[in-house]
């Protein structure tokens, strides 16, 4: 039975990257066989049954597909080390919380763990493939774990960054801009990257599978990312600029993009950027930076993520100057609570930092989202406020003093504004933290209506 794949591929981490990241390649390849682990039984049980663990669109019909035909999720990690060709590590690499470069640095205590459990259990050569993201160097590292005890048996390292976005990560696995693979460039490197470039050929074109050395891989995830953040820090600063000079975002955006050099892409004004992965991989930039005597540099990237603090702060200034100096009891509501649309993910949202500024400010909170609001209540519950948590924006916004839009949701675009505006009370506010409405009817329906980097529409 067994028999019948042409490789055995185990991913360990069943999380945001290992699940979908797993599920394209069994999809798209049912000659190898799959299998997805994780320490969390909760998780792998969920991507066992009909309720996924992840909401992504177009994700739990690759899984269905695939699933028990050559795709498994379990938690028998020895047996699947054991069995396996090649293994890509998607554990999670978070911000270090506590000793050296606490709030900076990534915490490498899942991803250490995992490379002792795989020379713990190997029995034959294997292909471990860094999927996670990690600071540039880590190979190196992975590769004295693994040769530490003599044991004979080879393995390769391999870095292979994970581009996908959340909300549209499908897509991206299916067509992606590039998929990166960095070897050591010896002769069992380069055989070891071949390996892995054969399984994505089996989907994507060649010219797009791009390959480097193991250090220049590494590094390019980082920086994308920071490169990305930035991007949105770049705009963001400019909307600061435009509230003051009457100046509108979007047409700025629309002229600055129309520039080929520079791309319309990525020119959305907003709250500012959340996820798992922006702060926490351009603070691990700084951190590399800094750990080089490269102080410049870090302060540089630095200033990406000081731009995105300061941009949330703005708006919540901005919420209470336009509210008379007080939001004391006032009913406000929040749409949207995930980081972005179409994902359930709030991690780093900066509907959480919005959230928690408005209950200090002791504004009575309901949320809306529709996929995020158990996530919500998490993130919430140690916080001793009256929060509310329903599933209609109708329902949500009637007794409310004022609407904030944290997530570009298509849902919040075209609701029934009348309708609403007649059950809130009067002056009604609309603070559109992602652009995405129609600023001048609801001003005409009779909101007063504050997007970002735009001057405010208001009856007063
Ligand atoms: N989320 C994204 O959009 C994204 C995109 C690209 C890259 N990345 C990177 O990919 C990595 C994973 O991110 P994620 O969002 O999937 O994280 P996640 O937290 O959703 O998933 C990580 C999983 O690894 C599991 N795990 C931890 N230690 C383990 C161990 N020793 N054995 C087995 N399982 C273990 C955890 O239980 C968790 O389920 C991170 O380095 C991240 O920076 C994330």
């Amino acid at each position: 039975m067994e028999t019948r794949f042409e490789k055995k591929l185990l991913c360990i981490g069943a999380g945001y990257v290992g699940g979908p990241t797993m599920a394209m390649i069994a999809y798209k390849c049912p000659q190898y066989k799959i299998t997805v682990i994780d320490i969390n039984h909760k998780r792998i049980a969920e991507w066992n049954s009909d309720n996924l663990p992840i909401y992504e669109p177009g994700l739990d019909e690759i899984v269905k597909a695939a699933r028990g035909r050559n795709l498994f999720f379990s938690t028998d990690v020895d047996k699947a080390i054991k069995e396996s060709d090649i293994i890509f590590v998607s554990v999670n690499t978070p911000t270090k919380t506590f000793g050296v470069g606490a709030g900076m640095a990534a915490d490498l205590q899942y991803w250490e763990k995992t490379a002792r459990h795989i020379l713990q259990c190997a029995e034959s050569p294997k292909i471990i493939v860094e999927k996670s993201t990690l600071p540039v160097k880590t190979a190196l590292a992975m590769e004295r774990i693994l040769t530490s005890n003599n044991n004979k048996i080879h393995f390769e390292v391999l870095s292979n960054p994970e581009f996908l976005a959340e909300g549209t990560a499908i897509n991206d696995l299916e067509n992606p801009d590039r998929v990166l693979i960095g070897s050591r460039q010896t002769e069992s490197g380069i055989k070891a990257r071949d390996e892995l470039v054969e399984i994505y050929a089996n989907w994507i074109n060649k010219q797009r599978i791009i390959t480097s050395d193991i250090w220049s891989s590494e590094l390019s995830k980082i920086v994308s990312n920071a490169f990305l953040a930035q991007r949105i820090s770049s705009i963001n600063s400019i909307s600061a600029l435009c509230e003051k000079t009457d100046a509108d975002i979007n047409d700025v955006a629309r002229a600055v993009g129309f520039d080929s050099r520079i791309g319309m892409k990525f020119l959305n004004a907003s709250i500012g950027f959340g996820g798992s992965c922006f702060k926490k991989d351009i603070l691990n930039l700084v951190y590399l930076c800094r750990y080089y005597g490269l102080n410049e540099v870090a302060d540089y990237w630095d200033s990406v993520v000081k731009i995105n603090d300061f941009q949330k702060e703005r708006f919540v200034i901005n919420m209470l100057t336009a509210m008379f100096n007080t939001l004391v009891n006032k009913k406000i509501c929040l749409w949207g609570f995930a980081f972005k649309a179409n994902t359930g993910d709030t991690r780093e949202s900066p509907a959480i930092y919005i959230a928690k500024r408005l209950i200090e400010e002791k504004a009575e909170l309901v949320i809306t989202d529709p996929k995020a609001l158990e996530r919500a209540r998490i993130d919430l519950q140690n916080i001793d406020a009256n929060v509310k948590y329903v599933e209609d924006p109708y329902e949500a916004a009637s007794g409310s003093y004022a609407i904030a839009i944290m997530t570009e949701w298509d849902l919040y675009k075209n609701l029934n504004y009348e309708k609403i505006y007649n059950s809130m009370i009067k002056p009604a506010f609309f603070f559109d933290g992602r652009n995405i409405v129609d600023h001048q009817r609801l001003f005409e329906i009779g909101f007063n209506v504050f997007p970002i980097g735009k001057p405010a529409l208001t009856h007063f």
